[in-house]
């Protein structure tokens, strides 16, 4: 059964302290994950040690990077390599958030660097991908997804495509307070299967995690997470606020 994954992604919020006391309040709530469920907190690079510090005492908590370089390693200023990742014991990292599309220029070609060097150092890139509001109104997100995920994942192989999540989630939902419908979730996650599908097969296709984001809630998370092919959700605003994130853990499938 593929897994179904509750994924913070604080973006550039909280101080450290902030973020310690966030994380403490949720990984001491009562909430047992099983073996097929995941929960995620991508947090900002400085905080990385301390999340993976606090979410080893839970079984199925992890951090995640929120991105990482192209490059391997060198004179790239400010930049932050898979390989540091790796090293610091960070099993996850966000790739191709539409931010970083928008704001640092982001193409399909960097990102399909930015998977393979995750994968090259055994983390588990979470890919995200998804339209903006101008797409959807011309009826264009099944051709405009396709082709991202075409572009950034269609190099990997069967093995490795296994060790990829997927994030949906349509520009025009984040934080937005605008969530996709259950029926335009499901119809655009059963899409982005039958894409993978095409190109890995059914098995395989089966396995993957896709995940919504997007203006996930607490009171709109069990109904999202339980569409068929909905395996979880990215959650920017909402994973900032304890009670809330911890209500999203407790919807998933
Ligand atoms: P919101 O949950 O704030 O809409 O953000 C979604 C998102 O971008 C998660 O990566």
């Amino acid at each position: 059964m593929r897994k179904q994954i509750a994924a913070a992604n604080w973006k550039m919020n909280l101080t450290y302290q902030q973020g310690a006391e966030l994380l403490k309040t949720i990984l001491s709530a009562d909430i047992s994950l099983n073996e097929n469920q995941i929960a995620l907190f991508a947090v900002p690079f400085p905080y990385l040690e301390l999340a993976n510090d606090t979410v080893h005492q839970k079984k199925n908590y992890y951090a995640a990077a929120q991105n990482c370089s192209d490059k391997k390693s060198g004179a790239y200023t400010g930049e932050i390599s898979a390989e540091m990742l790796k090293s610091l014991d960070v099993p996850y990292c966000l790739v191709g958030h539409s931010e970083r599309r928008e704001y640092f220029g982001e193409t399909n070609e960097i990102l399909s660097g930015k998977v393979a060097i995750c994968l090259t150092y055994g983390l588990t890139p979470v890919f995200c991908c998804g339209e903006a509001l101008k797409i959807r109104d011309q009826n264009a997100q099944n051709s405009f997804v396709e082709q991202q995920l075409r572009e950034s994942l269609f190099h990997l192989s069967a093995e490795q495509i296994l060790n990829v999540v997927i994030a949906y989630e349509p520009i025009w939902a984040i934080g937005t307070g605008k969530t996709a419908s259950t029926a335009q979730a499901q119809e655009m996650h059963a899409f982005i299967r039958s894409v993978l599908q095409k190109q890995f097969g059914k098995e395989v296709a089966g396995q993957i995690s896709i995940l919504y984001g997007g203006s996930v809630k607490a009171n709109n998370a069990k109904e999202l997470f339980a569409c068929p092919d909905v395996d979880g959700g990215l959650v920017g605003g909402a994973s900032l606020v304890a009670s809330d994130f911890m209500e999203i853990i407790r919807a998933l499938k």
